[in-house]
């Protein structure tokens, strides 16, 4: 695989594959005049948060060219949240361990040159420079809600692909059970990365069927524009239906294993967070409950708390992934 060592415009520059942002914003536009016209309820809503969504941009980043995600359970009517509120209250404890640091500190992040490298057991390892893997497959939006395990929640229109596609060209051989990834740990731009929070690099793992399922998302932006350096950029994993702790942010390595993998958080506290994390209301946290969130936006003296969905509300979609199992002892 080829690896281009000059600049590939992730560190805010302009990568060769953006669409200009007039372009962008028009296709906005089209879709909001498509949906004026055909005055339906469903396309007016569309139509509104098309407008937020436009709205919400914030037009620093480079814009990505996307389509819109066809796979079942990639969409949803609700209201996306602040562009600024997804960008500003973040988990990267990398750059500190207050929502506010990764967004003040995270600047210092090298997201060009960036390869990531494929091994383990795949009958074709690789190593793939950001600007190769961004085109792999066509970058979809896809808006998903994100449940964070400290119990909050976000609504945000995530750019990327299915992990699938990778997974599938790099062909995993038979005894192939787990997929591991690994993030950046680089003391010299990441000053989290010296404390002892957590074990580093910060690892995370799916069981390959897991991996394999359409609405694992492996995101390289958000709102249209490539990823801000706080939400995990270049690269980072989306599982909808998995507590946020899941999704790595910054992906420098996916290994294929036998063994399922040791997640950093599993051996911070092997007892609170298990291998699976899937979203479940009616598996406490051994310190707090896991039944309701609060919607990161609605806050305020009168905002109601959400009931929290099992598996996220994508039930339907990945139930069956953990048929005969026993959600209170896998979790
Ligand atoms: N990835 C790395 N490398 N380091 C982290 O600290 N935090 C996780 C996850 N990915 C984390 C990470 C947690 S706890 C959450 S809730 C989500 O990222 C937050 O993603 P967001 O900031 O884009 O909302």
């Amino acid at each position: 695989m080829l690896i281009r060592t000059h600049d590939n415009g992730f560190d805010h520059g302009i990568p060769s594959e953006i669409t200009p942002r007039a372009v962008y914003q028009d296709r906005r536009r089209l879709l909001l005049q498509l949906a004026a016209g055909a005055a339906g309820a469903t396309l007016a809503a569309w139509a509104s948060r098309e407008a937020m969504a436009q709205t919400a941009r914030p037009g620093k980043l480079p814009a990505l060219q996307t389509v819109r995600s066809t796979v079942p359970g990639a969409q949803t009517m609700e209201k996306l949240t602040d562009y600024k509120d997804a960008s500003t209250y973040n988990n990267f404890y990398e750059f500190g361990t207050d929502k506010s640091d990764p967004a003040r500190y995270a600047h210092t992040l090298v997201t060009s040159p960036w390869t990531v490298e494929v091994d383990g057991l795949v009958k074709k390892p690789g190593k793939y420079a950001i600007e190769d893997l961004l085109k792999l497959a066509a970058q979809e939006e896809r808006i998903y809600r994100l449940r964070c395990v400290e119990g909050w929640s976000m609504v945000i229109p995530w750019v990327g692909y299915s992990l699938s596609n990778l997974v599938q060209k790099v062909e995993p051989l038979g005894n192939a059970k787990y997929v591991e990834f690994f993030t950046q740990a680089d003391p010299k731009t990441m000053p989290g990365v010296t404390s002892q929070v957590l074990s580093w690099p910060y690892v995370e793992g799916l069981r390959l069927d897991e991996a394999m399922h359409p609405l694992t998302l492996l995101s390289f932006g958000m709102y249209g524009e490539v990823l801000p350096k706080q939400n995990g950029a270049p690269v980072r994993l989306v599982v909808p239906w998995k507590y946020g702790f899941k999704s790595g942010k910054s992906i420098v390595r996916i290994r294929f294993t036998e063994k399922e993998p040791r997640t950093a958080w599993n051996r911070a506290a092997p007892q609170e967070y298990g291998f699976y994390s899937n979203v479940n209301p009616d598996k406490d946290h051994p310190r707090w409950s896991q039944a309701t969130e609060r919607r990161i936006g609605e806050d305020g003296l009168f905002a109601k708390k959400r009931k929290t969905l099992m598996f996220n509300g994508y039930e339907a979609q990945v139930g069956q992934l953990y048929a005969g199992m026993d959600l209170q002892k896998q979790y």
